[in-house]
């Protein structure tokens, strides 16, 4: 397959862009109309854009006809009390797909790191079109939260920690890494996930934000990690045991292929 792909994506799959002044809008997030959506951790989701503009997450290529996460529709009594966030979404001018505010409850690090995910917003996918990456725009003040990306789901080596201060604004290959958010609280945090597909549009936006693709990672203790990373293998380990119990054995990492952040 041949597509269109930033090359802002070339080196680490991320960029970080200016942060934006969240602090001067209105919080339209908390008036938003949110959907039980099972995702990594324990979260709901409030769309603004959906496969047919109906107040539902489904992946597209869930409906009839099955398509790709692009040519989403807008949900009309959520984007009435979210005019910024729609307006925000719109501005690289790039094709949109899913977009939605998430609400994430606070978690622990090997939780996060038990829910780390790979997206699979290519499928269907036409050949010769955009790869469909995702921005991360955080609405609550998050700063030492993180968003934990992973080249390698099992290698800690490979891990990188942005923070989540209100503002921040990443676009991130999410069908390339395993990702997932340590969100410490105590309160949920709140984001918004906007589905974009690459080209000269999505291009020349990262290039006004000036995208930072060696944004610095955070700092862990190697001992914390280390603890997480067994904690982790435990867990999975017993849910793999709890499933082959069951008869459904090799089904543990298809549980966890979840869709969204
Ligand atoms: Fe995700």
């Amino acid at each position: 397959m041949s597509y269109v792909r930033s090359t802002a994506f070339d080196e680490t799959g991320y960029v970080v862009l200016d942060s934006y002044d969240q602090a001067a809008d209105p919080k339209e997030w908390l008036d938003l109309e949110y959907v039980d959506w099972k995702s990594s951790g324990d979260t709901r989701f409030a769309p603004l854009a959906s496969a047919f503009g109906d107040m539902e997450c489904n992946g597209f290529w869930n409906h009839t006809p099955p398509r790709t996460d692009k040519d989403g529709v807008w949900v009309p009594s959520n984007i009435e009390k979210a005019p910024i966030l729609k307006a925000r979404a719109e501005e690289p001018g790039a094709n949109i797909g899913r977009c939605r505010v998430i609400e994430l409850q606070p978690d622990t690090y090997p939780t996060a790191l038990y829910n780390l995910h790979q997206d699979d917003n290519n499928r269907l996918n036409p050949d010769g079109t955009g790869w469909i990456v995702r921005g991360f725009f955080n609405l609550s003040d998050d700063p030492d939260s993180y968003l934990i990306l992973r080249e390698d789901r099992f290698d800690p080596e490979t891990e990188v920690r942005i923070s989540l201060p209100a503002g921040r604004q990443v676009i991130v290959d999410t069908q390339r890494f395993w990702h997932a958010v340590w969100q410490k609280g105590p309160e949920p945090r709140y984001c918004l996930i906007t589905s974009w597909e690459s080209g000269p549009e999505l291009d020349a936006y990262i290039e006004k934000y000036h995208g930072d693709p060696h944004f610095p990672s955070a700092a862990l203790d190697p001992k914390f990690v280390e603890d997480a990373q067994v904690e982790v293998r435990r867990r999975l380990a017993e849910r793999a045991a709890t499933l082959a119990a069951r008869g459904k054995a090799g089904q543990v990492l298809v549980d966890l292929d979840l869709d969204e952040d």
